[in-house]
């Protein structure tokens, strides 16, 4: 014990750095790993599998609870990948726990939104979809869906079996969270009108418009198809235009994800205790714990996203940006310079172990 306490004592600081991954545009189109991600990631690892430089995932994305998504990323890129390495838009949510933790909020997006907040802590939650599900005729277009046909078996049988978590004919929803992309727009929007308006649901009387949150603000993204989707920020502007052109007030709403810079300080600690697991260098761990890392590298492909978040954060970011994503440009984006600019994920990796070797 004491010849390897005196080694470490004895050990010069390493330099010591972490990586941020975006997910969409830089690991990922669609379910399909791009750029080399899968190659790039094993670099990070030790021969015997256990993580060798401390990562983790940055994505404005979600749906699911950040242990899934692991699982899911796991199984798609080909290395062991831990819930604490995967920070999605809607995980800053758990801070709002102690305000909304016994009242009835709706969550809304696609994956299993619900399932995300009640693991979060939120002991009163409805999906948009299930919270739609008791008031007949909301939605005047649902006999056009035709995907919809199948969710009504499912909601049907849930809505006889149990009741609601909370009584959505007599509560006030106290807050409404966009934790991923929502699928039916214009259900979403009526349903999110009649939730935040006055005299919306239920109806009863006056009030102040409950709390609106949404995961991220992106206005595109890269997903599996050639051209950018429209994203969260898309949908936001248009519950915005629609709610301020029906009501009196103006919406109010919080946006989180990145470009945000407490997103990248809570990456920040969040590398220090994925850090603590993975060096034996106690000295160095201390070093970085009480001060910072030398350099946290932020791989992205939105330069208003990505790049103006980590420029914004300032030191230790370094930004580096992909063109496998919203980005395609041959030089620097001229409004977000990043601090390199590569073609892919791998050669981000690459340049990131030749420098820091
Ligand atoms: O919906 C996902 C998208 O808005 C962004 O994901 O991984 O590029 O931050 P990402
Ligand atoms: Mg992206």
């Amino acid at each position: 014990l004491r010849r390897s306490y005196s080694q470490h004592q004895s050990q010069p600081a390493r330099p010591s750095f972490g990586i941020a991954f975006d997910i969409d545009g830089v690991i990922l189109r669609g379910h399909s790993p791009i750029g080399g991600s899968p190659q790039a990631l094993r670099r990070l690892y030790n021969d015997d599998g256990t993580l060798k430089i401390p990562y983790l995932f940055l994505t404005n994305g979600g749906g699911v609870p950040e242990s899934a998504r692991a699982i899911e990323l796991s199984g798609l890129l080909g290395v062991k990948i831990s819930a604490l390495q995967v920070l999605q838009g809607h995980s800053p949510f758990k801070q709002l726990l102690k305000r909304f933790e016994n009242y009835p909020i709706v969550a809304v997006g696609k994956g299993e939104p619900s399932q995300v907040m009640s693991e979060y802590g939120f002991k009163k939650v409805l999906s948009i979809d299930e919270y739609a599900s008791y008031f007949d005729d909301i939605d005047p277009l649902s006999s056009y869906k035709d995907w919809k046909v199948k969710q009504a078996y499912k909601t049907d049988e849930y809505s006889k079996k149990s009741q609601p978590i909370y009584d959505v004919h007599s509560d006030r929803v106290k807050g409404a969270f966009v934790v991923s992309d929502p699928v039916d727009w214009g259900r979403d929007i009526q349903v999110l009108c009649d939730i935040l308006g006055f005299g919306g649901l239920p109806a009863k009387g006056r009030g102040h418009q409950p709390a609106l949150f949404f995961a991220s603000d992106d206005l595109e993204y890269q997903a599996a198809f050639p051209a950018e989707r429209l994203g969260m920020g898309a949908f936001r502007i248009a519950l915005e235009s629609v709610f301020n052109r029906t009501h009196d007030n103006p919406l109010e709403y919080t946006s989180f994800g990145k470009p945000n810079p407490f997103v990248f300080k809570n990456a920040e600690a969040t590398l220090k205790q994925i850090l603590s697991n993975v060096h034996h260098n106690q000295h160095t761990i201390n070093e970085v714990k009480a001060n910072s890392f030398s350099k946290i590298y932020m791989i992205g492909d939105n330069p208003s996203v990505d790049i103006k978040g980590a420029a914004e954060a300032g030191h230790p970011w370094f930004s580096i940006l992909t063109r496998t994503g919203v980005f395609k440009g041959q030089d620097n984006h001229p409004e977000y310079p990043a601090n390199l600019v590569v073609d892919t994920v791998e050669e981000a990796v690459d340049y990131i172990l030749r420098k820091e070797s």
